[in-house]
Order: C-alpha cells, then structure tokens, then sequence
C-alpha cells in the first residue's frame, strides 16, 4: 500500500487539505501529517485543526517565523530527517508557500515522488516569493494537480509533460462546500456580529508586497475608510498578524474600519457567503467568493487566479485608494452570476484515485 506524506505549514494549507487529509482517513490510507510550523499562534493553526476536526499532525518542525532564506532552510533540514525516517512512497504539498518550496525540494533530492495540488498558478510577477515557490515546486514535482485548464496551459507552455498534469479541480472548492452546512450548523457570525446580510463588506489583506510598504497599506486603509462612510456599511477586516504588526510599525490609523482577530475557517465562511463584496489580496479569497457567489475586488496589480477574472466574479484594483473606491462602485452596480471553474468539490477524490491506482 502506497505510503503518503501530508506536508502543510500555513493556514490556507490547513484548510485546503482538509479534503485530502479526509480522503485518507475514510480510505484507511497509510498517511501522516508533517507540519512545519511555519504558521503557530492558535488563531492561524490549532483552530483550524479544531473546528475542522483533523487529525494531530504527526511531526511538527515548530519553525516558526524568520527570513526566507532561514525558515525555507530549517523547513528543509526538519523535512529530511522526517522523510529519511519515514520513507513514505509520496509527499504531497499544496500551493506556493516557503513550506512547499522546503517540502517538494527535500522530497525530490531523496527521491521521493512529490504531488503539487493547487499546481500551474502563474502571477507572472516573480518579484513574489510565492510565484518562486510555485515555479520551483512545479518543476520538480511528478505528479502536478492543477485546478484548472488555464493552470495546464501555463505548465505545459513552461514544458512540463503532459503525461504528469492532471487537472483535478480545487480543493478550496471541496473544503468550502464540505464545510458550509457543518459551519450553518454551528455558527450565527452575523448575529454574533449584529450584521446583515449583504449589509457588510469583508476585507482581509497580508501580502507582503502590499502591508510590509506603508504607503500601499495606508492607501488601502484610506479605501476602506472612505467605502464604510460611503455606503453606511461597515467594513468587516479579520486582520493577519503580519497586517496587525505593520499597522503598528507604521502607526496607521484604523478608525472606521472593524478589525478582529483572524477568525476560525467555519465562522469566515459564513462571513464571505453574505457580503455584499470582498475587498483582499488573499488568493484563497479570491476563489472562495467566486465560490460562494461573492464579489470580490482584489487588492493586487494581477492575480495567478485569472479564471475568477474571466467569469466576472473578481476585478484587480491594485492598492490605489481612488481605484479601489471607482470599483467598489462599479461592483455595487452589477448584478452579476457566473458558475465557478475550480470543479464539483472532489478535487480530493480524484487526487486520491490518481496517487491510489495511477
Ligand atoms: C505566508 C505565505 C503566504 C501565504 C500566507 C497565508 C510565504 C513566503 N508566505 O505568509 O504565501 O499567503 O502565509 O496566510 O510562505 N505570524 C504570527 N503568527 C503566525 C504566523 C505569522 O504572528 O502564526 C506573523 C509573524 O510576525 C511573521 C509574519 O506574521 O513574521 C509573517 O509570517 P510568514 O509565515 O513569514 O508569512 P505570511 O505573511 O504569513
Ligand atoms: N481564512 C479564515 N479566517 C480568516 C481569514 C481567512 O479561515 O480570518 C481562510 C479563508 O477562508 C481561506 C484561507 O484562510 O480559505 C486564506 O488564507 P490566507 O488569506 O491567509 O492565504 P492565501 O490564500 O492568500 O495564501
């Protein structure tokens, strides 16, 4: 029986291979999880395992934060020793994170097969460290689950054979509808928060090319700002740690703006299914609203989500605080549907038949 690594280090990690990490266990696969650590205060990590009920990863590498170059690197000697001890027949990553980066380089140099879901994502901008991560994890990796026909493209251009792309769908997909009847179940966020539906905006942001610059996270804050006193709705901003730092470091004004602490993967559900748009520079943002049937305008100068784009769910607004208010208001106008393109919610599944029979 093939033997499977679950490496995840991250919050969107977590939760997007929930799905998978189910998948093993309703299929009594030989699998363990291997957390790096990379995210660990409570709020970014142990809720998610929580509310989610997951399993308790196997290993943790606690790395913690730290500079690229230090965290990949510890990333990377913590993984070895677990593989070298471990000896499973595949590592599976998911996304562009230092974590993945670590996980598929440590995997293939001992010659292990490595699975990259979420494969093919392209910004076209490698001043991104996560456009890196995905290029790098992408070409070393055997098997490649892109969620998309455009994520194929992008790979088979960059030359990667065929015979190795299998497009799969989207885990977020899986997790979003896997998630929201248990989340209805126990969770009232908006009476929590004495909201409306569709009476709020969500805004989430923690890029570091957008909050580690102060005048782009200023601008941003101002656009917030300006959308709450415009239309009378409050602007919900469940804020990152790294956000809630460097408005500190800057000294940055938050007067208008709601900001909470992160909040557990149920009860955000709830919050982007009943916005009136979602304003955030987050990529699983991005895909959840056009999932949920959510606007959203994204805080960035492109997106490796162009498929949201092109169905009309998603509009790129960059950080200038006179764009983002003209498409809020664009975005208010429309009344747009479209049908998502990240699959029927069992990217999982087929992820797991293709590593279980080829
Ligand atoms: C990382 C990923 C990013 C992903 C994001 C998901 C990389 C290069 N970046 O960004 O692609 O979109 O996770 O949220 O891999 N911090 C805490 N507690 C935590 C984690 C972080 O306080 O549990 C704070 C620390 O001050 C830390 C900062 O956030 O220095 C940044 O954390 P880091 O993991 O380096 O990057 P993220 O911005 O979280
Ligand atoms: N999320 C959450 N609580 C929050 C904010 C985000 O559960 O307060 C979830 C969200 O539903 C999505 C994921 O976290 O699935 C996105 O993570 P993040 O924005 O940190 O990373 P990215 O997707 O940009 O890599």
């Amino acid at each position: 029986m093939v033997k499977i690594a679950v490496i995840l280090g991250t919050r969107p990690e977590i939760i997007k291979m929930c799905p998978i990490i189910r998948a093993c266990e309703e299929k009594n696969i030989d699998y363990f999880i291997l957390h790096t650590g990379q995210h660990y205060s409570y709020l970014m990590d142990q809720a998610f395992f929580d509310e989610l009920e997951l399993p308790k990863a196997k290993y943790n590498l606690d790395v913690g934060s730290g500079t690229h170059a230090v965290q990949t690197a510890n990333i990377l000697t913590g993984i070895e020793t677990v593989l070298l001890k471990e000896k499973p027949d595949i590592v599976l990553v998911q996304g562009d994170t230092n974590s993945v980066l670590a996980g598929a380089l440590a995997a293939v140099k001992l010659h292990i097969k490595v699975g990259h879901v979420e494969a093919g994502l392209r910004s076209f901008d490698r001043s991104m460290p996560e456009e890196l991560n995905r290029i790098i994890a992408d070409h070393i990796s055997d098997f490649l689950y892109a969620p998309t026909e455009t994520s194929r493209q992008n790979l088979l251009k960059e030359g990667i054979p065929d015979e190795k792309i299998f497009v799969t769908g989207n885990t977020v997909a899986d997790a979003a509808y896997q998630n929201l009847g248990i989340s209805k179940k126990h969770f009232n966020i908006l009476s929590d928060f004495g909201i409306g539906t569709k009476a709020y905006f969500l805004a989430t942001m923690h890029r570091a090319e957008n909050v580690d610059v102060k005048e782009r996270l200023r601008s941003v804050l101002e656009a917030l700002q300006s959308i709450s006193g415009r239309y009378g709705m409050p602007v919900i901003f469940p804020m990152h740690p790294r956000t809630v730092k460097m408005v500190k470091q800057f000294d940055l004004s938050l007067a208008g703006i709601t900001v909470v602490q992160p909040l557990g993967y149920l009860e955000f559900l709830q919050l982007e299914e009943n916005a009136r748009v979602i304003l955030t520079d987050s990529g699983g943002l991005q895909e959840e609203g056009c999932i949920l049937g959510t606007p959203c305008i994204t805080l960035r100068d492109n997106t490796e989500r162009p498929e949201t784009v092109d169905a009309g769910a998603n509009v790129l607004a960059g950080t200038d605080t006179g764009s983002i208010i003209r498409l809020t208001e664009r975005t208010m106008t429309d009344c747009k549907t479209w049908t998502s393109p990240f699959g029927d919610g069992d990217a999982g599944g087929k992820i797991m038949r293709q590593i279980i029979y080829g």
